[in-house]
């Protein structure tokens, strides 16, 4: 039957680069993402998730050279190993695909000709440095050589490592191709343009709409502010990407193709599974869209996607969901110090649960950068999810099952409490809506210290020793049993796997539609443990792998 509250919801992550593996930055991505989705699931709203691989690029091409390998198969590969890394830490793609796929052509180029049709493409001759024994153009991070200021050699690009100095390439003192060592010698090309500032109108509605984060506002119209400038979409040849229809060794920059990547994840779904992909993406849609993505990458789904959609005659994004990024003990990523967690790595020391929970508690709807502090990872985990939530059940299961056949009672006896611990899901549910994971988080953690206070004054364990108290004994633990079915809802979203077992355990589903009436006369299944407390030797242990790691193949 059509629930007519129910939305219909197309939610993205950012597309991981096909050329290297997964780590745990992408993973504070992918798990606040896959959170939200699971939510709106749990509310009954119609809501899908698809990323893919961002498979084009120089960097790519390079890689694979390196390997000896084609781009094909480094795209291939490093697929696979993306899907099987995100479903270890149990991100539910509805749909995880490649830039490099027929779908994606195809909108490419005709996002293109609609652009090129409304007089949004340019074309003019550009000058830029030329990698003669490569034949490639050179971006400026593939050019190094000693610091104007201060000398220090091998300085990449247009910033000093050692003094700080900013220049433009052509500033080093005897500048070398880093692919080849070759003296770059400048050079001419066409390059084709994305007429950004006709759209300054149109994006200044945007950022002024409200639906964006303020520091997301605020940093858009610094750009808008500084004058919208022109963006090159076209590389030349050799380049691992789509040819520009008409442009003969012309090929589609990577950013350009990127996002247009969602477009095609999601039809490819729809082809897979019958759902109507125009009603998504129709301009007059009744469908919401949100890109989840890290603050590195706000000026191309802020300013630059927007606008070739409006121009596309497509619908334009909802909103945009920015976060910050991680780091690990207070610090960013560092290979030297172990910190560099690659998702494998630590799939192969740790839950994927307890990083899920970690980040949660730490995540809000701003773009402040995130920590991981694994002492604090530890005790976390363990005091909040181990010492109070899982707590409840397993000390409530114990006396169920010794003096009750694993029975609740038939009925309840704080009907108040339980109802309490109901009512505290509408702010929740809030909470999760805007991405105040950390919120909703606390206010879980408190009914447990609740639920288990109840526990503590009643003192089910006292009780049990007394003559003609069984039915005491049996009242408390079938309250605790319920009140901790109710956190194990609100919890569903962030600790999946966790859920599954206490539906095992409970003998019904968790159901955030249906919020329950009580387990009454109830009959559970044998109690099995439901998390184990993490060992700071496994953190320890994936610290030491993680520092072993050479980044052979990586990009
Ligand atoms: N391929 C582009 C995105 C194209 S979207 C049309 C890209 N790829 S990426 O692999 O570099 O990053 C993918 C996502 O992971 C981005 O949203 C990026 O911000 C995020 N993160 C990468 N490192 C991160 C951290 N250390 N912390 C948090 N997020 C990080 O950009
Ligand atoms: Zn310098």
């Amino acid at each position: 039957m059509a629930d007519h509250s129910a939305r219909k919801i197309l939610v993205t992550s950012a597309l991981p680069y096909a050329n290297g593996s997964l780590h745990l930055g992408h993973l504070l991505e992918m798990v606040q993402t896959d959170i939200w989705v699971r939510f709106q699931q749990s509310r009954g709203h119609d809501c899908l998730y698809v990323c893919a691989d961002d498979a084009h690029g120089t960097a790519i091409m390079l890689t694979a050279e390196k390997l000896g390998i084609t781009a094909e198969q480094q795209i291939a590969r490093v697929q696979q190993e993306h899907e099987r890394d995100s479903a270890g830490f149990l991100i539910g793609f509805d749909n995880f695909y490649s830039t490099h796929s027929d779908e994606n052509r195809y909108w490419s180029e005709e996002i293109y000709r609609r652009l090129q049709a409304n007089g949004h493409i340019a074309s003019r001759l550009v000058t830029q440095a030329f990698d003669p024994e490569k034949n490639l153009f050179l971006a400026d991070r593939f050019i190094k050589g000693s610091c104007p200021r201060c000398k220090t050699p091998d300085q990449y690009g247009d910033n000093c490592e050692a003094c700080g100095a900013t220049y433009t390439p052509a500033d080093l003192i005897d500048p070398v191709s880093a692919l080849s060592g070759a003296r770059p010698v400048q050079k001419d090309s066409t390059h084709y343009f994305f007429t950004l500032p006709a759209f300054a109108d149109m994006l200044t509605a945007w950022i002024d709409s409200g639906t964006l984060q303020p520091q997301v506002a605020n940093k858009l119209r610094e750009w808008t502010d500084a004058g919208l400038q022109e963006w090159d979409i076209s590389r030349d040849a050799p380049y691992f990407g789509f040819e520009i229809p008409g442009a003969p060794g012309k090929y589609f920059y990577v950013w350009l193709d990127a996002p247009i990547g969602y477009i095609a994840s999601f039809q490819n779904y729809c082809t897979r599974t019958g759902r109507d992909f125009d009603s998504y993406w129709q301009r007059d849609t009744d469908a919401e869209l949100y890109h989840f993505i890290g603050k590195d990458i706000i000026n191309f789904h802020g300013l630059f996607w927007p606008a070739m959609l409006d121009s596309a005659g497509l619908r334009t994004p909802t909103a945009i969901y920015a976060h910050g990024f991680l780091t690990v003990n207070g610090t960013k990523m560092s290979k030297s110090r172990g910190t560099f967690i690659k998702a494998s790595t630590y799939l192969e020391h740790l839950d994927p649960e307890y990083l899920r929970y970690y980040f949660a508690a730490k995540l809000s709807g701003a773009v402040d950068d995130i920590d991981l502090n694994l002492g604090d990872f530890v005790q976390r985990v363990n005091a909040d999810v181990v010492g109070k939530i899982v707590n409840i059940a397993s000390r409530c299961a114990g006396f169920l099952r010794k003096g009750f056949d694993n029975r609740t009672t038939a009925s309840c006896s704080e009907p108040e409490l339980l109802q309490a611990f109901i009512d505290e899901g509408t702010v929740i549910a809030q909470y999760y809506e805007q991405r105040e994971f950390s919120k909703a988080i606390r206010a879980v953690v408190a009914l447990a210290d609740r639920a288990n206070q109840y526990i503590d004054e009643h003192k089910p364990w006292v009780l049990a020793k007394e003559a003609g108290r069984e039915q005491e004994v049996h009242a408390i633990c079938s309250l605790g049993i319920n009140l901790f079915r109710v956190l194990m809802i609100y919890l569903k979203p962030v600790l999946p796997a966790m859920a599954d077992k206490a539906e095992k355990f409970l003998n019904c589903s968790l159901d955030w539609t249906a919020l329950p009436g009580p387990l009454l006369d109830h009959e559970l299944a044998p109690f099995q443990p439901l998390m184990t407390r993490v060992d700071p030797a496994r953190v320890d242990a994936m610290l030491a792998a993680s520092a072993e790691q050479t980044d052979a193949g990586q990009g």
